[in-house]
């Protein structure tokens, strides 16, 4: 269709992208053959049941047992394999979240890791044109000392793209406030702050990690869509949420994609950008995502356009990069 063709042809970037939940399902049974006692499935049968998440909790008991990355050369792998999947889709950057202290404690050194990531963003600008940027994420889970950890790697090695630090995984029982000490160093270093908040719990946690945190974009942040006050805020202060409908679905984040409350954010004048946050293991691209869009909340060319420029706005790459991609 046209808007398919529209989309296809789009220069776009992608700013909610997590390294390990991008390896597509080749790429995942490459790695997990390379290393058959870590608990991935090495079938394709196999696998595809492996990714099939009954809720949240469940999605992220999954994500925390794919521990495909043991080398630097599986790092290489993944990274330049990503390249190429954003290449097809005509993303021309993409900021990608990494969690070093679970790569640590899968078997890969932090100087490793490094070098690796600098390698791998080499190749992907080389061969596929696609310039990346890292987000050092901490996964909630393992508290306010994991935290401390990540900022140690992003701070201490700051591979080259290093662009911020990240806080995800679970919501519930942990509150953004608790890893505020980990995020005013990395931000007293020069770091952004992009957190998820607001995917599975209320408004109360977009809140924490604007006023705690000192977010500069918001993971997700769906939750917006039920607080009149927030959504007021976001607009004015333009901070972008970054929406991943498909992954909503998938977590069971969101109930359906008609109750979706991408339209109402839009509609509010909160800057939205669109992601898909595991296209890998929720069998998406950024391009399905748009013509998502298009299907279910009616959006039109003009609108995917203005998502598109949302996107190279709120993007941390060079602004020599920006005036290409808009
Ligand atoms: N890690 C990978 N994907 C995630 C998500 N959607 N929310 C929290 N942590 C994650
Ligand atoms: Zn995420």
């Amino acid at each position: 269709s046209t808007v398919a063709d529209f989309v296809a042809a789009l220069p776009k970037v992608e700013l909610h992208l997590h390294l390990v939940g991008s390896a597509s399902l080749d790429t995942v049974l490459t790695l997990a053959r390379r290393h058959p006692d870590g608990g991935v499935p090495t079938e394709l049968d196999a696998l595809r049941r492996f990714y099939t998440f009954t809720d949240f909790p469940h999605f992220l008991d999954v994500y925390r047992q794919v521990n495909l990355l043991v080398t630097a050369a599986d790092v290489v792998t993944l990274v330049t394999e990503l390249a190429a999947d954003l290449a097809a889709r005509t993303v021309r950057y993409a900021e990608v979240q990494v969690t070093p202290v679970r790569h640590r404690m899968g078997g890969v050194g932090y100087d490793d890791l490094a070098q690796a990531l600098v390698d791998g963003r080499t190749l992907a600008r080389e061969r596929h044109g696609v310039e990346l940027g890292w987000v050092f994420d901490a996964d909630a889970i393992l508290g306010p000392a994991g935290a401390e950890e990540t900022v140690d790697f992003a701070v201490g090695h700051r591979p080259d793209g290093t662009v911020g630090i990240g806080l995800g995984g679970s919501e519930l029982g942990v509150s953004r406030a608790d890893f505020a000490p980990a995020f005013h160093r990395a931000v007293a270093a020069g770091l952004h702050s992009l957190p998820h908040a607001g995917e599975t719990v209320g408004p109360g946690e977009i809140w924490a990690a604007l006023t705690d945190l000192g977010a500069e974009r918001i993971g997700h942040g769906i939750a917006a869509a039920q607080d009149p006050r927030l959504l007021e805020y976001l607009a004015a202060h333009h901070i972008p949420l970054e929406v991943c409908p498909t992954s909503n679905l998938l977590t069971g984040a969101a109930p359906s994609l008609a109750a979706h409350p991408l339209p109402a954010l839009v509609a509010a004048g909160v800057p939205v950008t669109l992601a898909t946050d595991d296209p890998g293991m929720f069998q998406t691209d950024l391009d399905a995502e748009y013509r998502l869009c298009h299907d279910v909340f009616g959006m039109g060319i003009p609108e995917l356009a203005e998502i598109a420029r949302t996107g190279a706005r709120a993007a941390f790459c060079s602004d020599e990069l920006r005036t290409q991609i808009l």
